[in-house]
């Protein structure tokens, strides 16, 4: 089959990249000219591991254009194009609508952008030539290629039977459970499940910081917790809140629909809440005094990525230069536009608090020497991550939810 992509950012690449090695014919559409020039030499624009090796293994079958018009004879069109927030936390379509205005002939048009409910039951009206499915994705950056290639679950939605059960067909040989269901289902399920991954973060967030004060280990207690089939293990790691490209925009476009309907979604609202909450307090484990540096270890929104969208990095660092703290950065592959260190050490020197802020394995792994350079070797492990917090050798260390006296829990014995 051939399938013309149209949009090339994380989701419309991985797509791409999957369609590609599935053995499909692929025409990749980009509008912006240099990340089109950099795919074309089989450059990915951004760090996800896997996608460079399938541009080149399927360059045969891929072709990247700047042009909708170039996929006029393709089978099926996705559209993988942004869905920005706006203001008021709702969806941007401007780039939706850009690019259904250019597609010329009647087509069979997927939907894997990101879009609120109700959305491709408003397309369809709007553009009556053509056929809709809504195929949200679950992606994780970092993991998208093989999330795509073995994703949990596929949810297609569509009122249109026909496509319905082709695109079952095409994604039935993944051999994972697909839901066939409607439009506004389908959408509301990509939605319902970012808000309860971010909801249980922000659940066990809350209890982190109860733990601090009652003196009890939250890594304990969400592996105590996580045994149970029901609750599971995942997602309940403490530490910074959560940031990313997608749980801080859809709990704000949730939140968006419910007003819109004259409803409040208490427990969605709560959860942003504690989300904020979390990184004031992480950041109020460091009392500001005069000349103080603290030095960040990793920046992107969670190890694996450069991604720098919605980061709790920036959030935190802005909590804490506020307060007249300087504050200076290290990652392996993020940028930011607060001072940044080209090493660990560089970053390390002089310091007074160490913060682990995303738990790459190079970070989680340094050994308590590592912390030498500092003025005061003060470690704050954001993310619960340090492999020597239990033996920290002369590094003051501090996690979150983990003011443990561990010598005397049944767990240490
Ligand atoms: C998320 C969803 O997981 C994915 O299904 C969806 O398609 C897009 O949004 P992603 O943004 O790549 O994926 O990141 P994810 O791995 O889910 O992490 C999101 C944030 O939650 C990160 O900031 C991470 O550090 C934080 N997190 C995650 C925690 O704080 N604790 C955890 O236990 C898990």
């Amino acid at each position: 089959m051939k399938f013309g992509i149209i949009g090339l950012g994380y989701v419309g690449l991985a797509t791409l990249c999957g369609l590609a090695k599935a053995g499909h014919e692929v025409i990749g559409v980009e509008k912006d000219q240099p990340r089109l020039l950099r795919l074309m030499n089989g450059d990915v624009p951004f760090h996800e591991p896997g996608m460079a090796d399938v541009l080149r293994d399927h360059h045969g079958s891929i072709t990247f254009t700047d042009s909708i018009a170039d996929t006029e004879t393709a089978d099926y069109l996705v559209l993988a194009v942004g869905t920005p927030s706006k203001q008021d936390g709702s969806c941007d379509l401007t780039f939706v609508d850009a690019a259904l205005s250019e597609v010329n002939s009647k087509h069979k048009i997927i939907i894997r952008s990101t879009v609120l409910p109700g959305t491709t039951d408003m397309l369809s009206v709007m553009y009556p030539a053509h056929t809709f499915a809504v195929v949200p994705e679950f992606l994780q950056e970092g993991r998208a290629l093989a999330d795509v290639l073995k994703p949990h679950r596929v949810v297609i939605g569509s009122d249109n039977l026909e496509m319905c059960e082709e695109l079952a067909g095409i994604y039935g040989r993944l051999g994972v459970p697909i839901v066939c269901t409607s439009p506004i289902d389908a959408e509301f399920i990509k939605y319902a499940s970012n808000a309860f991954l971010a909801t249980k973060i922000s659940f066990i967030n809350d209890l982190a910081r109860l733990a601090d004060k009652a003196g009890a280990d939250i890594t304990t207690i969400a592996d105590g917790m996580g045994l149970d089939p029901r609750i599971g293990r995942s997602f309940l790691n403490a530490g910074l809140g959560y940031g990313g490209s997608c749980f801080p925009k859809d709990m704000h476009a949730l939140l968006n629909v419910a007003s819109e309907n004259e409803l409040d979604l208490p427990v969605i609202r709560a959860a942003m809440h504690a989300n904020d909450a979390q990184m004031a307090y992480v950041a109020s484990k460091v009392e500001p005094t005069s000349d103080l540096k603290v030095a960040f270890l990793g920046l992107a929104f969670k190890p694996g990525t450069d991604d720098m969208r919605d980061a709790p990095s920036l959030t935190l660092a802005q909590l804490l230069t506020v307060r007249g703290v300087d504050v200076i950065g290290y990652d392996p592959l993020a940028k930011w536009d607060f001072p940044q260190a080209e090493t660990v050490e560089a970053a390390l020197e002089g310091a007074d608090v160490a913060i682990l802020v995303t738990e790459w394995d190079e970070l989680v792994a340094l050994p308590p020497e590592a912390f030498d350079g500092m003025r005061t070797k003060r470690l704050i492990d954001a993310r619960n991550a340090w492999k020597y917090a239990r033996d920290p050798g002369t590094v003051q260390y501090e996690g979150v939810g983990r003011m443990q006296n561990k010598e005397n829990t049944p767990s240490s014995m």
